[in-house]
């Protein structure tokens, strides 16, 4: 997303005075399609201004919530790192799922629709949303699961090792670190993140090569426990959920 119109995000955005929402907040479980997450959303990001509340809702399709939600583990302490507005962790307190969430991003604009979001689903007293300047600014924890979702491949290459390392130190021994990213597979499904990509920041992406965050885990005690390949609609992901030794 272009960072002046981030900044535009945040003059429209008054989180201390929030107007009354036009609709109540459908509720949302485990078990919610995109379709319900599309409506929860738009709910959700109704003190965001349009079109970024359109994006906000449309997200789901792009973005397989429904699917990293199940790797959440009931009542956990989570660090979102790369949260931009933080839906994902206004999702997980909205389904009751989580018992803190902190969300740290390297621009601040998003922030602040995070945190009208986090308001507008009753949650503000367990979300929190932190400007940072790099990863390793992030609270330390350790966190019960740490995600990190469509972050690296904004990351220039030579730096991801490191915020990758900056993320896998705050997972908890015997923690889950959720990792989730575009896929690099050769083809349709890679073209059409990298033009999506182009059309919202100006720049065209080199997505993370395959199997670089096995690698990086290894040299973190974090083992793999769930590989999957996820399409969806034109789009590719590549989802990794790795658990931390613990010893
Ligand atoms: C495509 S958005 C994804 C936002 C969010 N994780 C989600 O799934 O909706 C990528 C986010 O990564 C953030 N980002 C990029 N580099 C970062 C870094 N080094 N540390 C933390 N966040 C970063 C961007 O500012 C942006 O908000």
């Amino acid at each position: 997303m272009h960072s002046n119109i981030k900044r535009k995000i945040g003059r429209h955005l008054h989180t201390e005075m929030l107007a009354p929402a036009s609709a109540s907040i459908p509720s949302v479980d485990s078990a919610a399609t995109p379709a319900q997450l599309r409506r929860f959303f738009y709910a959700a990001y109704c003190d965001t201004p349009a079109p970024f509340r359109w994006l906000s809702a449309i997200r789901p399709y792009v973005c397989p919530y429904d699917k990293l939600v199940p790797f959440i583990r009931d009542d956990a302490e989570v660090l979102d790192v790369g949260c931009g507005a933080g839906s994902l962790l206004t999702l997980l307190a909205a389904m009751k799922k989580i018992r803190r969430g902190v969300g740290c991003d390297v621009m601040a604009p998003p922030l602040e629709s995070a945190r009208a979001a986090a308001q507008r689903v009753g949650a503000q007293g367990i979300l929190t949303f932190e400007h940072v300047r790099s990863v390793a600014e992030a609270p330390e924890g350790p966190f019960d699961v740490v995600a990190m979702v469509d972050v690296l491949h904004h990351v220039p290459p030579g730096s991801r090792s490191d915020v990758f390392a900056a993320a896998a130190q705050r997972v908890k021994p015997g923690g889950i670190f959720l990792y989730k990213d575009m896929t690099a597979r050769p083809g349709g499904r890679r073209l059409a993140h990298n033009i999506d990509d182009y059309i919202f920041t100006r720049e065209w992406v080199e997505q993370v090569p395959e199997g670089a965050v096995e690698t990086w885990a290894g040299d973190h005690r974090l083992a793999l426990v769930h590989g999957e390949f996820i399409p969806r609609l034109i789009y590719g992901h590549e989802l990794r959920v790795f658990q931390r030794l613990e010893h």
